[in-house]
């Protein structure tokens, strides 16, 4: 029997919490039961959706520091197409990032309008909020974006610029506040505005007094463990127990419209379709992600390479021979679309 703790200072501070509609409380429900109970809808219940992979920065731990991708912009069109097709099945919620930085992307506003209005009930995406300017800060409420992620690797302008390369720390405690006002002068709780930092040995010193700081100004304050982009070495051990709840969950787009499973296939090296040619609901119900959802379910995910290069599936087995030698384990809540999902099976 695993002895499973939440970790409780995943978020530190939570002042608000998400919209508790019935449509919510439904679109969670099947989050979390449709991997247990291998559900697989006509369609993902959530699309991660690449909107650009260029950067303005240059984050130490970053991979756009060490191997930067060639950039590239998703067209306005190709993100309508999906929300289309979304609107029909009923899609809950999108993500607009993977590894770059979506306020580069010009029609982010746009894409965000559009989802809102086409019955995307969650729209979010992370940033550097470098660029969230007086103007997109107000257009961003007034297109209904429902959360917005800002990262921010420090509580001080010495600390967050080591990190944060090209960053200015002014810049963004200032974009942030001003976004918080603007909330309050209209009268609205959205966007969630929550402030996160990866936890790395440069600022991990520095966790007390960030969630003093930004838990005055952000509605939530969390911390993200640090992981090894693709580069990490493959790990051919074999658990079990380990099943991706990801795969009846969502799907990522990158900005080409490659689709590939999840985040952690970074150099978009397992394509299962392309949104060009091909539509969501047929990739998503095709032959090949039965046969990788197959192999989970055997409890076979070290046959695929990605699986194996996965931080998230390798923290599973680190945890799991730890509670093999009578450990508690701790995972992170697996409350939102971006937050990384263990099934822990008993
Ligand atoms: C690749 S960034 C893209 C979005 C945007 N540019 C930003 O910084 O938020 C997505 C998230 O990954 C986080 N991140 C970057 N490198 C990381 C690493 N090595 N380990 C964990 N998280 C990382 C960032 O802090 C950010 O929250
Ligand atoms: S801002 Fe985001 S995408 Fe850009 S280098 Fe930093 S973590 Fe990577």
């Amino acid at each position: 029997m695993v002895d499973v703790v939440v970790d409780p200072e995943f978020y530190y501070r939570v002042r608000k919490y998400e919209q508790e509609t019935d449509r919510y409380k439904e679109y969670r429900r099947r989050w979390n039961d449709n991997p247990k109970n291998n559900v697989v809808e006509s369609f993902p219940i959530h699309l991660d959706i690449e909107v650009t992979n260029a950067c303005n920065y240059k984050c130490y731990m970053c991979f756009q520091a060490f191997d930067p991708p060639k950039y590239g912009f998703m067209d306005f069109d190709l993100f309508k197409k999906m929300i289309d097709e979304g609107e029909k099945h009923g899609l809950c919620s999108i993500k607009l990032l993977f590894r770059g930085e979506p306020l580069l992307h010009k029609d982010i506003v746009k894409m965000v309008a559009y989802a809102k209005q086409h019955g995307v009930i969650e729209v979010a995406f992370n940033t550097n909020a470098s660029l969230l300017t007086e103007s997109r800060a107000r257009e961003f409420i007034e297109a209904g974006l429902d959360k917005i992620v800002c990262s921010v690797d420090g509580c001080t302008k010495e600390v967050y610029e080591r990190i944060r390369i090209g960053g200015n720390f002014d810049v963004v405690l200032g974009n942030i506040k001003r976004l918080q006002e603007f909330k309050k002068e209209m009268g609205v709780s959205h966007p969630i505005v929550r402030v996160q930092m990866v936890d790395t040995p440069k600022n991990h010193h520095q966790i007390p007094e960030y969630i003093e700081f930004w838990g005055k100004i952000a509605d939530q304050v969390a911390t993200e463990a640090l992981y090894e982009w693709e580069h990490m070495a493959e790990d051919p051990s074999v658990s079990k127990e380990f099943c991706c709840a990801q795969l009846w969950q969502r799907l990522m787009i990158l900005w080409n419209g490659d689709v590939v499973l999840c985040c952690g296939d970074n150099r978009g090296r397992l394509r299962v379709g392309n949104v060009m040619k091909d539509n969501l609901a047929d990739i998503w119900q095709s032959e090949r992600l039965k046969v990788y959802r197959g192999l989970h379910l055997k409890g076979e995910s070290h046959k695929m390479e990605i699986c194996r290069r996965c931080g998230l599936r390798k923290s599973y087995i680190v945890k799991k021979s730890a509670e093999l030698q009578g450990q508690t384990v701790t995972i992170m809540p697996s409350g939102d679309a971006s937050a990384a999902t263990l099934q822990i099976k008993s």
